[in-house]
């Protein structure tokens, strides 16, 4: 049975752990364009290899949806590193019935199992990790994606203070539209890109931002946006890639956003006051002018 169903992949776990074949279908909502868990058909897949999400919610909803989509017997190796959930995962899968063998190498504990004839309490996990409408927010969120339960500070800051916008513009690292939604309220915005990698912040983005001036994207900004002539660019670039800091992100974010942007075009950016972001601007814009600094945000308004 196992050799006729198609194997699948989550995330990019380090080969040397566990090997998966190259013909494995990538589900991780992280990389665009891959599968969707969600919508894989029950029993459907032989094996995956899952390189496990942090969050604890999101870890076992996505845990679930692979137990679903296996086929009884189909083999589930799922790995994290020992802080990041990795501790957790044996005694989550035996709360799904599973058998698991575990091993530990590299800072990462390994677990192996089948997919147990009659798994339980998939349906418990699958409903506490959905999208849910946010009471507080007055948005559609999920547990994974960025900063999903509480607005960031950085975000709020930004929204607190950003002008009314006008023309043609992007959201980059749009999330679930939170800055979005601030930036079309301004009648004289035309058309707005929001462009995020993770697929559930871009699914409950559409839910939130119902406007025809509004156009979603999957896609990851690093890898160029096809965007030009743009009058304005707002975000909070994101500064965490696989929970580790890494700089060269929200470097990467303001280079396609001056690239973006016509002569003139405006970029609103906030980024933790700590992040070096003004020696990355400067080259590439006119004018840079920090705004605000408060609560260890600072805001840029840049001009090209
Ligand atoms: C700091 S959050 C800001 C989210 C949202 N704009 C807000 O203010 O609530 C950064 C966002 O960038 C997204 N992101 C991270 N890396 C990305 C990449 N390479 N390309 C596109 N989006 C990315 C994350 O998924 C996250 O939603």
């Amino acid at each position: 049975m196992h050799d006729t169903k198609l194997d699948g992949i989550y995330g990019t776990p380090p080969a040397e752990l566990a090997a998966s074949p190259p013909t494995a279908i990538q589900f991780s909502p992280l990389i665009p364009g891959s599968h969707k868990l969600e919508g894989q058909e029950a029993g459907s897949l032989g094996a995956m290899v899952m390189l496990a999400p942090p969050g604890t919610v999101e870890r076992r909803h996505e845990t679930a949806l692979a137990l679903r989509a296996l086929a009884p017997g189909g083999l589930l190796t799922i790995l994290a590193p020992k802080d990041k959930g990795g501790s957790r995962l044996a005694k989550e899968l035996k709360g799904f019935g599973c058998t698991v063998t575990e091993t530990s190498r590299r800072h990462h504990r390994i677990c192996v199992c089948e997919r147990p004839a009659s798994p339980t309490g998939i349906d418990e996990a699958l409903a506490e990790g959905r999208p849910r409408l946010d009471q507080s927010l007055g948005l559609w969120t999920q547990p994974g994606v960025f900063s999903w339960n509480r607005v960031d500070p950085g975000s709020a800051l930004l929204e607190q203070n950003l002008p009314p916008l006008s023309g043609r513009g992007a959201d980059l690292g749009c999330g679930i539209g939170f800055l979005s939604r601030t930036i079309l309220s301004s009648a004289k915005v035309q058309h707005l890109v929001l462009i995020d990698i993770d697929r559930r912040a871009i699914e409950m983005a559409e839910r939130n931002i119902v406007d025809p001036r509004a156009e979603v994207r999957w896609a990851d900004v690093r890898g160029g946006i096809p965007l030009s002539g743009l009058d304005f660019v707002v975000m909070n670039p994101p500064f965490h890639d696989g929970g580790a800091e890494d700089q060269s992100l929200g470097q990467a974010f303001i280079r396609r956003a001056a690239e973006a942007l016509r002569p003139g075009g405006i970029c609103w950016l906030v980024a933790n006051r700590h992040l070096p972001y003004e020696a990355v601007l400067k080259p590439l814009f006119r004018r840079v002018t920090p705004k605000i600094e408060a609560a260890g945000y600072k805001i840029y308004e840049a001009q090209k």
